[in-house]
């Protein structure tokens, strides 16, 4: 006679058993993802954008997601000089069909890649169909090799911004507490409210003084946005006015590692949190990732 411990074992090593018989006989086909694609954008320029799409790539690499960061603000070459690092190559030789993505992906600190898109975005929409797609295929590549793509814009309220506002998975909007800068923020988001009211937009309220009036920025934003825009805003958090953030850009260098303990390090630690992935991400298509938001960049900055 058998015990009961010894028919449950039996029960269990049986189920076992079938478990890696599964296992072996259906391998679970792995589900390709794309990446996810946030645009980092302000109303009002000079707010700390390009500090933050920099710190928080960092922050996200530093818990296993695999970051790029596009550099989208055309003109004056915003990474490159916080990272103290030049790129031989920029997006506009993959538009010229020159380069090929890897070519142009330069390495940043903490195992963050970027790329420059040198001066012109604008020349995307010279291209015609062919040179399009082609282009489009070339940067599907990026889908691969990242889980996130964080592009840095120029401050907002222009078309070719708005483009990329839009065109997102997320937008990240960037404030600080002065008023002319909420105003401008305020006035971006209804601009992105007229073309898409379930646009995700996060904010950020950099450079303020205290956690208090953070908070209360953030609190009146949210709160006009839902009640005057039918939008609804997701607080990612705040920054507080750090002179080590001031000193880290003088050196040009990332602040998280220059000064890892300041109190904006903690801070950009904290928002990353909000931008880990939760649950599965969506799989890829033609709609998706980065491949997706190039398709509707494109027929935006066309139309
Ligand atoms: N948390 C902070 N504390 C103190 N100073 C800050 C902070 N964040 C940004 N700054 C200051 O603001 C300046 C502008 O920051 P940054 O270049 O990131 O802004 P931006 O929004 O990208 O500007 P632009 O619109 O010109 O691209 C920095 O050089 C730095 O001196
Ligand atoms: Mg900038």
């Amino acid at each position: 006679m058998m015990d009961q411990a010894e028919k449950l074992r039996q029960v269990i090593d049986n189920l076992k058993l079938k478990q890696a018989a599964n296992r072996v006989l259906t391998p679970v086909a792995p589900v390709k993802r794309s990446a996810r694609v946030i645009t980092v954008t302000s109303g009002k320029g000079g707010v700390g954008k390009t500090n933050i799409t920099i710190n928080l790539a960092i922050a996200l690499s530093e818990q296993k997601q695999r970051v790029i960061i596009l550099d989208a603000d055309f003109g004056l070459a915003n990474i490159d000089v916080l990272f103290g690092i030049i790129p031989q190559y920029t997006l506009l030789d993959v538009i010229k069909n020159k380069k090929n993505i890897l070519e142009i992906l330069t390495n940043g600190p903490r195992n963050t890649k970027f790329i420059s898109g040198g001066s012109g975005v604008e020349d995307l929409i010279k291209l015609d169909q062919q040179q399009i797609s082609r282009f489009i295929e070339n940067m599907a590549m990026l889908d691969k090799l990242a889980d996130i793509i964080i592009i840095d814009t120029g401050a907002g309220l222009s078309e070719n911004v708005m483009s990329f506002i839009v065109a997102a998975d997320e937008v990240l909007l960037v404030t600080t507490p002065e008023p002319t800068s909420i105003t401008d923020a305020y006035a971006l988001i209804k601009m992105v409210s007229n073309r898409d009211k379930e646009k995700k937009i996060s904010v950020i309220v950099n450079k303020s003084e205290s956690n208090a009036e953070a908070n209360d920025v953030l609190n009146k934003l949210v709160l006009v946005a839902g009640k005057f825009l039918g939008i609804s805003l997701e607080p990612a958090g705040y920054i507080l006015h750090d002179e080590s953030v001031v000193k880290a850009v003088k050196q040009q260098q990332p602040f998280s590692i220059m000064y890892p303990k300041s109190q904006a390090a903690k801070n950009i630690r904290e928002i990353s949190e909000k931008f880990m992935p939760r649950g599965s991400s969506s799989e890829m298509n033609q709609n998706s990732g980065i491949r997706g938001f190039l398709s509707r960049l494109v027929s935006f900055m066309k139309a």
